[in-house]
């Protein structure tokens, strides 16, 4: 099934729910999003459904087992069938655990998601990869499920800490190295209605080609093997730790021009900090290569797929082995302490 991705304004949101073929919605809410925006999503104007409304902790918060049952236990208990279908109103981490919720209660009922942060816009609500995190690592209970609609009002930024925003740039400047006219439109500082667009139809697209990721949508995780490891290492914003997993990517197997784009790309899209999270810090090798050998991404023991960038557009998956990562770090890592963009 191909989600149908369209603008709709703040006020309309309800509307479109209450047009949704079921006459039961299951709603999940991000809390910051129901402090936010509860007067202008007033539930009670859906007419002739039934609404069983779950609102969700602040965030990652979410992502996990417990929450997962007593979601699903909330929803059985207040009386569901197959043809219920259900809408997560929020950022990545709500559209993920909801998601999840949607592929897993009677064996997977519709869904629908309204993206409220910039990540979630561009990236975490579009390809139908659900799911909420384990003890042993982000994301390692999950299932591909596609939402029926993707509802994408960018009016929800205006609420959005910097910090976050900051995140979801992260991620476009990921689609600006994959995508010329996506890189066009930044450099351009076209308004971010027409990035978030740009990016949202571009995933789209790929993982219409490849839901399961087996071949072209592998490219998505330029940035992420890495990044996953500095996110995890630093305690930062996934998108931030994304930007910083292509510069090391860059600096190492790279070219001078992959950075000189970055720093372009950078400044179009008024994205903070030159300082990589290791600056004057010694470089943390083995913690990297700790988290890089338990990437679910690896597909053989001593080896991991990376995604390398000939030039703007033209991306491939190059595979490397652990021992070459590991030495390449080793001769690079005086210089990259240093480095600053
Ligand atoms: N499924 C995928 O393909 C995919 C892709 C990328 C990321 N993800 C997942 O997405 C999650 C990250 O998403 P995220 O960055 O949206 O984080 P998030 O959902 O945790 O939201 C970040 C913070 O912003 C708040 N927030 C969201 N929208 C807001 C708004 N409009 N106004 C005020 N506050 C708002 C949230 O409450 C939270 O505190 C991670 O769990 C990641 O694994 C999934
Ligand atoms: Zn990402």
């Amino acid at each position: 099934m191909k989600t149908a991705i369209r603008n709709v304004e703040l006020e309309n949101i309800i509307d479109e729910i209450g047009k949704l073929d079921t006459d039961t919605i299951l709603l999940v809410v991000d809390h910051q999003i129901w402090s936010h925006y509860a007067k202008d999503l007033v539930i009670e104007k859906i007419e002739n459904k039934k609404v069983i409304f779950w609102k969700s902790p602040d965030g990652e918060k979410v992502k996990n087992i417990n929450d997962f049952q007593n979601a699903i236990e909330f929803f059985l208990e207040k009386g569901i069938h197959r043809n219920a279908h259900l809408v997560a109103i929020g950022g990545g981490a709500v559209s993920d655990f909801a998601g999840f919720v949607a592929a897993t209660i009677l064996r997977g009922i519709s869904w629908s998601v309204v993206p409220t942060s910039l990540l979630s816009m561009v990236d975490a609500s579009i390809g139908g990869k659900v799911a909420i995190n384990s003890k042993s690592g982000k994301n390692l209970i999950g299932a591909y499920h596609m939402p029926q609609n993707v509802w994408i009002c960018s009016k929800f930024l205006g609420t959005l800490p910097e910090v976050e925003k900051a995140s979801g740039m992260g991620e476009v400047l990921k689609y600006c190295f994959l995508d010329y006219g996506i890189y066009d439109l930044a450099i351009k500082k076209a308004p971010i209605e027409q990035i978030i667009n740009a990016c949202a139809n571009y995933k789209q697209k790929l993982t219409d080609e490849d839901f399961k990721e087996t071949g072209i949508r592998k490219i998505l995780n330029l940035g992420h093997s890495f990044g996953h490891a500095l996110e995890f290492i630093y305690n930062l914003p996934h998108g931030e730790a994304v930007m910083w997993g292509m510069v090391l990517v860059f600096k190492i197997f790279g070219s001078e021009k992959n950075i000189n784009d970055i720093i372009a790309l950078k400044n179009a899209l008024n994205i903070p900090g030159k300082n990589p999270p290791w600056f004057n810090k010694e470089f943390p090798i083995d913690k990297i290569m700790t988290y890089l050998q338990k990437d679910k991404k690896i597909s053989a023991l001593s080896s991991i797929d990376l995604v390398m960038v000939n030039d703007i557009g033209n991306a491939q998956v190059e595979r490397k082995t652990f021992e070459e990562i590991q030495n390449v770090l080793e001769t690079n890592k005086d210089e990259l302490r240093k480095f600053t963009l």
